[in-house]
């Protein structure tokens, strides 16, 4: 009998499944699951196939996110760690990134400060503390500190690829409560799904496996927490300094009303889906 590769192995498990799949795992293609397996099993895909995992097939069979099941995601223009205790990164917060960083580079002068709120696995502060190549002052914070531990592992692990002047804080705090410095540029992509009257745009495995407390509000809390965090940033930021917050389509157009009462110059930009996702606010 001929033994088969990992690779056709899982090619028939593959077309097997791959209604089951496409519901789970949108638009995946065999080239990354495989890679996934042979990740997680620490094989290659020509490996001749004696035994297949089967921990990692009932993971998939369970729906259970592929960045959880290897522990790793991929970022703007590196790898992260992540697990269940953080959201899994989105290619949306990359062009919050983006603005942030050409801020930086327009504005950039020695003692800037940036403060990123929610960090999560903290991809924000260190995408900017990477790519921008001068001295900064970053600290980040969020009230989770199993996500905070999480982001010390990113900041380890990406510590030689930042300035040796740049200083980096994580932080437990409530968006910005007992905050009384001044800083340059403010980042967040905080928890912005109702809880009940926009669960129904949220995919299964995200609403099962990624932590609650980055996703959801509650509706009723939902207007007084963004209105919060709004004068709160107001009286964080230095004079033109700038707040760029991620944000959900549906209700970014009311978020914006409700800046007005804070700030004199705010702009809604769009994601790659033309969905409305960011606001940009200053006072200018
Ligand atoms: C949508 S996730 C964003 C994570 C990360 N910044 C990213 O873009 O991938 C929101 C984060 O905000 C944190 N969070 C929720 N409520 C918070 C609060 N009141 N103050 C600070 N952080 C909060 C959550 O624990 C979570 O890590």
């Amino acid at each position: 009998m001929k033994i088969k590769s990992i690779s056709e192995h899982f090619f028939e498990y593959f077309v097997k499944n791959e209604s089951r799949l496409e519901k789970d795992y949108p638009g995946i293609k065999f080239n990354r699951f495989i890679e996934e397996y042979c990740d997680y099993d620490h094989s290659k895909p020509s490996d001749e196939f004696f035994m297949e995992n089967p921990a990692f097939l009932e993971k998939i069979r369970l729906g259970v996110p592929l960045e959880y099941i290897n522990f790793k995601s991929f970022f703007y223009k590196e790898e992260f760690y992540v697990n269940s205790d953080v959201l899994i990164p989105r290619s949306e917060t990359e062009i919050l990134c983006e603005k942030a960083i050409e801020f930086i580079n327009k504005n950039y002068h020695e003692d800037f400060t940036v403060y990123d709120i929610g960090t999560g696995s903290g991809v924000i502060p260190l995408t900017i503390a990477i790519e921008i190549k001068k001295p900064l002052n970053i600290s980040a914070c969020d009230i989770s500190q199993d996500a905070l531990a999480v982001a010390n592992i990113n900041y380890d692990n990406l510590f030689s690829k930042i300035n040796n002047k740049t200083k980096i804080n994580f932080e437990i705090r409530d968006r910005l409560d007992s905050f009384s410095t001044k800083v340059d540029l403010i980042t967040s992509n905080p928890p912005y799904i109702k809880e009940v009257s926009d669960k129904g745009g949220v995919h299964h495995q995200a609403d099962s496996y990624e932590p609650h407390m980055a996703l959801y509000l509650k509706d009723a809390e939902y207007d007084e927490w963004f209105d919060t965090l709004f004068k709160q940033v107001n009286t964080s930021l230095k004079e033109k300094g700038l707040f760029i917050m991620e944000g959900h389509e549906d209700h970014l157009g009311n978020q914006k009303e409700l800046a007005q009462k804070y700030f004199n110059t705010i702009t809604v930009l769009k994601d790659y889906t033309q969905r409305d996702r960011f606001l940009l606010c200053q006072n200018i």
